[in-house]
């Protein structure tokens, strides 16, 4: 493990380097994705692509759009309920820990209410890129000077099960924006129960639903009239195109999101409109497209409170409380690890 960065108030740890940490690595893995994604039928590419430099300044202009409620929502939950929030832990010193802080400004309401009661906190972004835990140190550290702020450099689990055997504080874990939406269901209960596991008793996790609800408002939201979400999601073929040397003519694909009313996710392809044939210089291979052939790229579950429910219990925690914004379209669901430390 490496010292802090920075002072021992505001900096980061990088914990053991992860087999996935490296630049190289990183790119070895996408290869090989593209590859069998683009090799099965129906095609597919993982949304977690979708977050290179330009994807993620694209996602931060869509949680800005009119259309695109779930930031809206989320906003006002913590807003109305972050106090209700923090009042529960009493005078318990905290560990903040934010898996997927983004631009920060969600967990900030959260950090306003600790401090506006004087609560002993410390907050511990998580993230597995060195680049994107340097700019969330940097803006946290800005707008709470006094605050001490030890990041991780790790893999989300690996840097939770460090932090609860290093510390008698509580774990107050953070995973909001529905970023629980893009995993299929059996994924979304594996993270879960690895999440458990990686806890301590007493520890608890803030958990961001998006719920079900007008199918209009759920194709609106991933088909805004900017075509922002459009943008974000042909990000995809320039990031091939850029890292591996693809030649796909965004051109000749479209945006395509639809509500899947069997599953209950919004799903996110890439259409090629017309036949061709598309050559990826970094996989030496080439790849057919049929008119009107699909990728899938994104999954974006919407639950029910009752699937919420079910998927806490499934993964050993306890339901301390539902809170949700006044149109009832967004939950986030705050939970414990049964027991006391
Ligand atoms: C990050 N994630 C929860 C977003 C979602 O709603 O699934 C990503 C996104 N895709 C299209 N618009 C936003």
């Amino acid at each position: 493990m490496s010292d802090p960065q920075s002072s021992p108030h505001t900096g980061y740890r990088i914990l053991e380097p992860s087999a996935s940490a490296s630049a190289e690595a990183s790119r070895r893995i996408f290869m090989t994705e593209v590859l069998i994604g683009l090799s099965k039928k129906p095609k597919s590419l993982s949304s977690r692509f979708l977050y290179d430099a330009v994807g993620s300044d694209a996602f931060e202009r869509i949680c800005d759009l009119e259309e695109y409620y779930l930031t809206r929502s989320e906003f006002e939950i913590l807003r109305n309920h972050a106090d209700t929030l923090v009042e529960r832990f009493g005078k318990r010193p905290i560990n903040l820990v934010d898996l997927g802080a983004g631009d920060g400004r969600k967990t900030a309401v959260v950090l306003e209410a600790l401090a506006a009661r004087g609560m002993d906190v410390r907050y511990v972004p998580i993230d597995i890129s060195e680049p994107a835990m340097k700019t969330v140190v940097a803006a946290m550290g800005e707008r709470f000077p006094a605050l001490p702020i030890e990041g991780l450099v790790s893999e989300y689990f690996d840097g939770v099960r460090w932090l609860s055997e290093q510390t008698e504080r509580t774990n107050l874990v953070l995973f909001l924006g529905s970023n629980i939406g893009n995993f299929d269901k059996a994924h979304a209960r594996a993270f879960l129960q690895q999440l458990w596991s990686a806890l301590s008793p007493g520890d608890h996790v803030l958990v961001g639903f998006d719920l079900k609800k007008d199918i209009e408002l759920l194709l609106a939201a991933y088909n805004d009239r900017e075509g922002v979400t459009a943008e974000f999601n042909l990000n995809l073929l320039d990031r091939i195109n850029r890292e591996l040397g693809g030649n796909f003519d965004r051109k000749t694909f479209r945006h395509f999101a639809t509500y899947n009313v069997f599953s209950g996710a919004m799903e996110s392809y890439l259409v090629s409109q017309e036949r061709q044939r598309v050559f990826i210089g970094a996989l030496r291979q080439s790849f057919e497209f049929s008119p009107w052939e699909p990728i899938h790229t994104e999954y974006s579950y919407k639950y029910l409170d009752e699937d919420i429910t079910d998927l806490a219990y499934f993964a050993g925690f306890e339901i301390e409380a539902l809170f949700y914004d006044h149109e009832r379209w967004f939950c986030d669901a705050l939970w414990k690890v049964p027991g006391r430390r």
